[in-house]
């Protein structure tokens, strides 16, 4: 049974991941500074696996803590790295925090693979590096373009500092590029928990269906879309971290045809931002208070996933609809502010 170490485990995507991890039959060590994730996870785990994951609470902008984690687990057979910041706000309003955050950790990670010979790297990457896509579907081979904010930017170098490292190590990585990830287990056990308020579509959504939230402001309906509002590629969480199982086989037996790949992870559908809150309100029979006003800025017009390689090469495809997504975030919604 091989063991995983899996970065920011506690967090939304890391922790749909361990679950799919340990029902695969891997060893999961988790590693989280708790800085936007709660113990409370680990529970959930838990109750849905039964089996319980290691857990070391750790500091990755620390090196010596990095180094002294190394030193007692030496057993891992490969790392998949959610551990980051993500609010790209923030991230213009300090960009040093970001680069230091998800640059400096990254690096301390790759030094201790190289001293300590762990070579499966799974790296979270983002559609984000594509920018405004000059066609659609967008394939992996499409350029990388110059980021909007310090965010996708450390994407950016992240994808770069992993091939750089490949090419001169024994390293093998595959950086899963994830479009707008949604939804929460069907066991309600775990899922996204955004701290303050949210700047993501669908937890503004449930959180404004809940009553918590006076309306959700639709960010623009002129735009060059069929309905005037941005498309985006909406995957669910349980779908996009089965991608990382298949991911991790494919390094751990050798599988690649080269040492750093990149998989686009998204359904392949592009949904734009009326047509989710129709579906919200279809699937949850709720109506959702919502009016459209100026565009936000740094939004792209529109973007979703071509998914023929991750289909074809990974084995792996998107299963669940945009309906079980959205009723999932909502179950999940109702649960946590203890309406259910
Ligand atoms: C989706 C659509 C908004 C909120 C960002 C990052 C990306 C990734 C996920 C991760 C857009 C519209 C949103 C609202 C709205 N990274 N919207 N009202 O911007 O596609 O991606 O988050 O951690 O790297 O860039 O996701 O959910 O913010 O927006 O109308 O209150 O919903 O304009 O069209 P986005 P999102």
């Amino acid at each position: 049974m091989s063991k995983i170490l899996v970065t920011g485990g506690l967090g939304y995507i890391g922790s749909h991941t361990v679950v799919e991890l340990q029902n695969s039959g891997y060893e999961v060590v988790i590693i989280d500074n708790l800085s936007n994730s709660s113990l409370e996870v680990i529970k959930g785990i838990t109750n849905i696996t039964n089996k319980k994951p290691l857990f070391e609470k750790l500091e990755l902008r620390n090196k010596l803590e990095v180094e002294s984690f190394f030193k007692k687990y030496q057993d891992i057979s490969g790392i998949i790295h959610f551990a980051a910041s993500k609010a790209v706000g923030e991230s213009v309003e300090n960009p040093l925090l970001y680069y230091e955050n998800n640059l400096n950790t990254l690096i301390y990670l790759l030094q201790e693979c190289k001293k300590n010979e762990i070579n499966n790297f799974i790296f979270s990457s983002s559609c984000t590096v594509y920018g405004e896509p000059d066609s659609l579907p967008i394939n992996e081979s499409a350029p990388v373009k110059k980021a909007t904010s310090p965010y996708g930017n450390t994407k950016q170098i992240s994808e770069e500092i992993i091939q750089d490292t490949c090419s001169v190590t024994n390293l093998k990585s595959i950086a899963l590029r994830y479009f707008n990830p949604i939804g929460a287990h069907d066991s309600t056990e775990i899922g996204e928990l955004p701290l303050g308020v949210p700047q993501n579509l669908i937890p503004f959504i449930t959180q404004t269906a809940v009553g918590l939230r006076e309306e959700l402001s639709v960010f623009g309906d002129d735009y060059s879309t069929p309905d005037g509002s941005c498309i985006r590629d909406y995957i669910h969480v349980v779908d996009l971290a089965k991608a990382h199982v298949v991911a991790m086989q494919r390094l751990l037996g050798n599988e690649g045809d080269s040492n750093f790949e990149v998989f686009n992870i998204g359904t392949g559908r592009g949904s734009s931002v009326l047509e989710v809150v129709k579906a919200f309100e279809k699937v949850t029979e709720q109506k959702l208070n919502y009016k459209i006003v100026d565009r936000r800025a740094g939004d792209v017009i529109s973007v979703y996933a071509d998914t023929k390689k991750a289909n074809e090469v990974l084995g792996w495809k998107s299963e669940k609809s945009m309906e079980d997504s959205l009723l999932s975030s909502w179950r999940w919604e109702q649960k946590i502010r203890n309406l259910k």
